[in-house]
C-alpha cells in the first residue's frame, strides 16, 4: 500500500485530543499523589464496607525503650474520643494515657512505612490538647530497630486544641523505606490528640499540602493536554445527603482548611481524606499545562438507583455553577474569593465541565438537562460534557446519544476496557461518527493489559482517534495510578509504591501521542495495489454470502456473580455502517443463561432495513460483574 500525506493543506484541529484521567483508585490519593505520609492521621477510617479498618487503622501502640530501642509491648492505653473534636467534620480524636515514661503510639505510614530521603526535612504537625497536667511530647522518626532520624518535643500544655509544628531534618547519607512516626509521653499522664501530619518539604512545586514529586513529574513528562478528575465511579456512587460518610462526592467538602475537609469512604473500599482536593486538582492541573476537567454527579447514583427528586435538583446544580466561579471568579464572587483565599487570587481558567460518569437510563437523561440549561445560561462558553455507555444493553447507548444531540452537549463521555483484538479491530470505531453530532470525549479506555502487545494495540487505537478527530474532541487512559500494595484494578498506566514510580509500556505510549500532538489533522490517501484489492474484495464476498445466518442462541456458562460481556458489532455491507453494542449476561444464580439473537431484528439489535449485513459477537469474561 501507498500513503500519501498532504502537508500543504490542514483539515481539522487536534484540540486538547489526548490528555489523563486521576481517580482515587488503588490508593491513588492518600498513600500516593498526595504527599501526606501519616496514614489515617485524623483517626477518622471507619469499617466501610470491609470492616477492617477501625479509628485506630496505622496506629499501634509504642514505647521508646534505651535497650530494645522501642517495643510495641507499651504501657499506655489508647481511647478513640468522639465527645469534644477540633472540629465536628472530622470529630474522631484519641486520647493516649501513658502508665509509665515514654509510652505512646506510632503510625505506620503507607506500604513498608514511611520512606525518608536523607538531607530533607519534613514538616510535621498535629493537635494537642492537656487533660489535666501538661505533658510533654516527643515525636519521632523512628526506624524498626528503634533508631531514631529525627525528633522533636512539645509540652501539652492547653485545655484547648492547639496546633504543634516542627521541622524534622534527616541526616545527609541516611535514607530509609520503612520508618514509623512515634509520639510518646516524656513522663506518664494523658494526652489528646488529632491531625498529626507529616509531608516532605519538596512537594511538587513545594506547594503546601502538596503532592509527591516523582509521580507528578510523571505526568507533567507526558504533556498532557488537560486532566479529567476526581473520577470515575468516585464521583456517582454514593448517598445522596452531602453530609453522609458514603456521600457522593461533592466538591464543596474538599476545600478550604483541611480539618474541616470530612474524611469519607471511598467507593474502591477504603477511605478518603480529601487532603487532595478541588483547590489542589486545579492547581496541579495549572502546575502540568493542562485544562482542569472535573466531574461532578448529576444528582443519580446508577449503583444503587438513588435518585434527587426532579424538582429538589437546586442544590446540585448550584454546585456546578459554584464550580465554576470558584475556578474562574475574581475575587469579588463569593466562590472566586475562596479560592483567592486558599492562595489562588489568579482565576484557574476552567472550559470544561461533565456532568455524570459512565451514566446509563433514565435516572441521568432526565436529569442532566436540568444542569445542562442552567449552567449554558450563565456560562455559555463553558463545553459542557454529558455521558452514554457503550457497556449498555438494549438501546441506551443510543438513548443516551439521542439526548446529548438534543441538549446540544459539545462533547459526549463514552467508555470502555476491551482485550488488544478489540482494540485494533475497532480502529475504524470514529470513521461514521458525524462531525455535526457533539465530540467524543473518550473519558476511560485501555486494553486488558500491562504488555507490550497492550501497548501496541493501544497505539494502533489511538491512530484512529487522531484520524478522526472531526468526531473525536478528548481522550484519556484509565486509570492512571496504582499503588503496588493496594491494587483494586489491573492494568494501571503508572505504578509506585512509597518511594519509587515507573511508567507501564501503555504510559510510554500515552506519552509519545501527547508529547507528539500536531495542531491539525492532514489529508492522506492510501493506494491499494490491484491484487490486494482483489483479494480484499473476494474476502469480504465470502463474508457476505455466509451472512444473515446467526448461529445460535449461543450457550455461556455464567457463574453466580459473575458476568459475560458480548461486544456484539453488525456491520451493513450496502452502505457500509457499523451498529454497535455490548450486551451482557449475568449469573444472579448458578445455571446457563443464553444470548440469543435469533430475533436479532424484532428486537431492534439489527436495523429493521438491515438486509445485508454480518453479526460478530465476542465475548470476555469479568468477574463480579
Ligand atoms: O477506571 C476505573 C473505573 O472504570 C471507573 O471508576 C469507572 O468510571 C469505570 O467503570
Amino acid at each position: 500500500q501507498t500513503f500519501q500525506i498532504n502537508t500543504k493543506e490542514k483539515r481539522e484541529a487536534t484540540g486538547d485530543l489526548f490528555g489523563i484521567f486521576f481517580e482515587d483508585i488503588n490508593h491513588a490519593a492518600d498513600g500516593g499523589l498526595y504527599a501526606e505520609l501519616i496514614q489515617n492521621r485524623a483517626f477518622e477510617f471507619d469499617p466501610i464496607d470491609n470492616k477492617k479498618y477501625h479509628a485506630l487503622y496505622a496506629w499501634m501502640p509504642c514505647q521508646l525503650d534505651e535497650k530494645n530501642g522501642q517495643t510495641d509491648a507499651a504501657d499506655v492505653s489508647l481511647t478513640i474520643l468522639t465527645d469534644s473534636p477540633y472540629t465536628k467534620k472530622n470529630p474522631h480524636y484519641l486520647r493516649i494515657t501513658a502508665n509509665s515514661a515514654a509510652a505512646g503510639v506510632k503510625n505506620l505510614g503507607f506500604n513498608s512505612g514511611i520512606a525518608l530521603e536523607g538531607g530533607e526535612t519534613y514538616h510535621f504537625s498535629c493537635y494537642l490538647r492537656k487533660i489535666d497536667e501538661p505533658v510533654t511530647v516527643k515525636a519521632c522518626l523512628i526506624g524498626k530497630e528503634g533508631q531514631i532520624y529525627a525528633s522533636c518535643e512539645l509540652t501539652a500544655d492547653a485545655s484547648d486544641w492547639k496546633k504543634y509544628t516542627a521541622d524534622l531534618k534527616i541526616a545527609e547519607g541516611t535514607s530509609c523505606t520503612d520508618a514509623n512516626l512515634a509520639l510518646v509521653c516524656m513522663t506518664p499522664g494523658s494526652v489528646e490528640v488529632d491531625f498529626v501530619s507529616l509531608f516532605p518539604a519538596h512537594t511538587y512545586k513545594n506547594r503546601p499540602n502538596g503532592l509527591r514529586k516523582d509521580l507528578c513529574e510523571m505526568l507533567e513528562a507526558m504533556h498532557p493536554k488537560f486532566i479529567r478528575f476526581p473520577g470515575g465511579c468516585l464521583v456517582h456512587d454514593g448517598q445522596l445527603d452531602e453530609n453522609a460518610r458514603d456521600s457522593m462526592y461533592r466538591w464543596k467538602n474538599t476545600i478550604g482548611p483541611v480539618e474541616e475537609r470530612p474524611a469519607r469512604r471511598n467507593n474502591w473500599g477504603y477511605n478518603q481524606t480529601l487532603g487532595l482536593g478541588y483547590y489542589e486538582y486545579f492547581q496541579l492541573a495549572e502546575d502540568i499545562g493542562a485544562e482542569p476537567l472535573p466531574v461532578l454527579p448529576a444528582a443519580y447514583d446508577p449503583h444503587h438507583q438513588r435518585k434527587v427528586p426532579l424538582d429538589e435538583l437546586g442544590p446540585w446544580i448550584d454546585d456546578a455553577l459554584d464550580l465554576i466561579e470558584f475556578a474562574n471568579g475574581d475575587e469579588t464572587t463569593v466562590w472566586g474569593k475562596k479560592r483567592a483565599d486558599m492562595g489562588h487570587p489568579k482565576p484557574f481558567g476552567l472550559h470544561y465541565l461533565a456532568i455524570g460518569n459512565e451514566e446509563v437510563g433514565e435516572g441521568f437523561t432526565e436529569r442532566y438537562p436540568y444542569f445542562h440549561k442552567a449552567i449554558r445560561e450563565k456560562y455559555p462558553d463553558i463545553k459542557l460534557i454529558g455521558s452514554a455507555s457503550p457497556f449498555a444493553a438494549g438501546g441506551e447507548y443510543e438513548r443516551g446519544w439521542a439526548s446529548a444531540r438534543e441538549c446540544g452537549c459539545d462533547l459526549i463521555d463514552e467508555h470502555y476496557y476491551m482485550n488488544t483484538d478489540w482494540m485494533i479491530a475497532n480502529v475504524d470505531r470514529y470513521d461514521n461518527f458525524l462531525s455535526s453530532d457533539p465530540k467524543v470525549f473518550l473519558g476511560e479506555y485501555a486494553s486488558w493489559g500491562n504488555q507490550w502487545e497492550n501497548g501496541l494495540a493501544e497505539a494502533a487505537f489511538m491512530t484512529g482517534l487522531e484520524k478522526n478527530v472531526h468526531a473525536v474532541g478528548l481522550a484519556c487512559y484509565a486509570p492512571m495510578f496504582a499503588n503496588v500494595d493496594y491494587v483494586n484494578w489491573r492494568p494501571d498506566m503508572i505504578w509506585f509504591d512509597n518511594h519509587q514510580v515507573y511508567g507501564s509500556v501503555n504510559y510510554y505510549v500515552q506519552s509519545m501521542f501527547m508529547r507528539h500532538q500536531g495542531t491539525h489533522r492532514l489529508d492522506f490517501t492510501v493506494t491499494e495495489p490491484e491484487l490486494e484489492q482483489t483479494a480484499r474484495l473476494l474476502a469480504e464476498q465470502k463474508i457476505r454470502e455466509s451472512a444473515k445466518t446467526i448461529s445460535g442462541p449461543i450457550r455461556v456458562l455464567v457463574n453466580e456473580g459473575q458476568g459475560v460481556f458480548f461486544e456484539v458489532t453488525v456491520k451493513n455491507h450496502d452502505t457500509g455502517k457499523l451498529h454497535r453494542f455490548t450486551d451482557c449476561v449475568c449469573g444472579t444464580e448458578s445455571e446457563n443463561r443464553a444470548a440469543s439473537y435469533e430475533n436479532a431484528v424484532e428486537t431492534g439489535v439489527i436495523p429493521k432495513d438491515w438486509t445485508n449485513y454480518t453479526l460478530t459477537m465476542k465475548a470476555k469474561e469479568t468477574e463480579g460483574k
